[in-house]
């Protein structure tokens, strides 16, 4: 296993700036990123790329940093150090850029329960600016693609988790983002609905967005191009499943997963 910023496949090394490298070139590209609260450092100079178009899978025990460092991707939260760019914009000072060329599937379902599924594309629309046609056009062949289009007057409350997740999946894609950031999109609901889940997840990408993904379930990270493993704030593990498994001699990402957080 290679170390932090030792080289890991997709790492700039420590010395790199941004004159070295074409932010440009990459989906997402962090350098050093850092974020403290108070004394605590929740996210600690963590460095590495995403290719555009790539699956990318953001793995880390619960409280390692992950969506600390998601928030800061997406011109949530200001980094207390270090740089990211996010489809070529800095996310510190071009945040407005940023936010219309991502989407983002928090870790809290962020749609409102009461209205209808069709009252919270249609609202979503409206956040992004998107025309009244344009929603109508993109929101009903999203729908149908999430099997949601019978159940578009259902009040978001009386669905099941797995729906929900499907439309909150919807409302993030709804204005065709670049790069979709996605915080534990399936967590909670039945194997058969993330294998669903997955499958849009591969349709995206194949379309050429970049998927940034976080999962406790290491099934899904066996989907991913390349996964990050973080621990307390810090990358210490980023290459192919397969690669991992290699250098780990571990048979499974699950085991993969136990031996470097567990070290
Ligand atoms: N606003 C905040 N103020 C203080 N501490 C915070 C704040 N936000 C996050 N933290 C702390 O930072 C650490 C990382 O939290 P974060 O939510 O990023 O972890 P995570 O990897 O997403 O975990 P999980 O898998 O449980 O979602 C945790 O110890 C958390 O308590
Ligand atoms: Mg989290």
């Amino acid at each position: 296993m290679k170390g932090r910023g030792a080289g890991m496949e997709g790492v700039p090394t420590a010395s790199m700036s941004a004159g070295d490298v074409a932010p440009g070139k990459y989906a997402v590209l962090v350098q050093g990123l850092t974020r403290r609260f108070g004394d605590f450092t929740a996210v600690d100079g963590i460095s590495f790329s995403v290719e555009r178009g790539e699956i990318f899978g953001f793995l880390g025990a619960n409280g390692a940093g992950k969506t600390t460092a998601i928030r800061m991707l997406c011109g949530l939260l200001a980094p207390t150090e270090g740089e990211a760019w996010v489809d070529g914009f800095p996310v510190v000072a071009a945040p407005e850029k940023i936010k219309r060329r991502i989407g983002y599937m928090s870790q809290r379902f962020g749609l409102y329960d009461d209205l209808t599924i069709q009252e919270n594309v249609s609202f979503t629309g409206g956040i992004y600016g998107l025309s009244r046609r344009e929603v109508t056009e993109r929101g009903d062949l999203l729908l149908e693609r999430l099997g949601l289009k019978d159940y578009r007057r259902r009040l978001t409350s009386s669905l099941p988790l797995g729906f929900k997740q499907r439309l909150a999946l919807g409302c993030a894609v709804l204005h065709s983002p670049s790069v979709l950031f996605l915080d534990e999109p399936t967590g909670g609901v039945d194997p058969l609905a993330r294998r669903q889940f997955w499958d849009l997840i591969y349709e995206l990408a194949d379309g050429g967005t970049t998927i940034f993904v976080t999962t406790h379930y290491m099934d899904e990270a066996e989907y991913c191009r390349r996964v990050s493993i973080m621990v307390d704030g810090r990358v210490v593990a980023l290459d192919s499943p397969a690669r991992l498994k290699q250098q780990t001699g571990a048979g499974t990402m699950q085991d993969v997963f136990l031996q470097v957080v567990g070290r």
